[in-house]
């Protein structure tokens, strides 16, 4: 009932302050866009205290079977592990969601190419993968980045916390991401047995052989 309220009185607010903005959409949105669309590789860290967040620390998301998984440190090639998320930023089309939220897409697969919107999964709190059909009736954003731009960040209004991504280890030595947005460690929906641990996802920026030639 308190999300509903929420929910409604919210929109006013929002849609007052699109249509301020849309006034002005002009270079300056054309640049944001350009900024948002900027690839990078999703790395993720975590308190280092514990053997397990030692050993997942620096981990890369990668993409596997519909999900994300912390992959090795620094891969750059798909492996055994998954295809290495190259991800950015791009607006969700839907009809029924307005304004358009920030979606999050990553490239899946090479030949042919193939580009997925990263979602949350309504009913199992899994990040998975998958085209529109398969994501639009779960949480699709909105993905953001935190205001230093470092990390990516989901910010739905019923989210308990905004950020409050874990890796569970689903089988032994492999972790897969969630999202907490209850803020009850999962608790109806995985063995209180099964190792969480709290992670955040840092945004490392993937040099174009341009920029590179640029740099040179
Ligand atoms: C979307 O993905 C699902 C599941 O992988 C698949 O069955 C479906 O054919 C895909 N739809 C489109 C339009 O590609």
């Amino acid at each position: 009932m308190v999300i509903g309220l929420l929910i409604l009185t919210s929109i006013p607010t929002v849609t007052g302050v699109a249509q301020a903005v849309s006034a002005q959409k002009n270079k300056e949105q054309t640049d944001k866009d350009d900024r948002r669309m900027k690839k990078f590789h999703i790395d993720i860290r975590c308190g280092s205290e514990s053997a397990q967040g030692a050993a997942l620390n620096e981990g890369r998301i990668v993409l596997k079977a519909d999900r994300l998984w912390v992959g090795p440190p620094n891969v750059v090639e798909k492996g055994g592990y998954g295809y290495v998320a190259e991800a950015f930023y791009i607006e969700y089309p839907d009809p029924q969601r307005t304004p358009a939220p920030m979606g999050l897409v990553s490239q899946v697969q090479d030949d042919p190419p193939l580009l997925n919107w990263i979602y949350i999964d309504k009913k199992t709190m899994e990040v998975k993968y998958g085209n529109k059909s398969t994501s639009i009736d779960h949480y699709i954003g909105p993905w953001d980045w935190t205001e230093d731009e470092e990390q990516v960040v989901f910010d739905d209004m019923e989210a308990a916390f905004i950020n409050a991504f874990y890796a569970v280890e689903r089988l032994p030595g492999k972790w897969q991401l969630f999202f907490d947005m209850k803020g009850d460690l999962f608790a109806n929906l995985l063995p209180a047995s099964m190792k969480k641990v709290q992670v955040e996802l840092h945004r490392n920026m993937i040099v174009t052989a341009e920029e590179a030639d640029k740099k040179a």
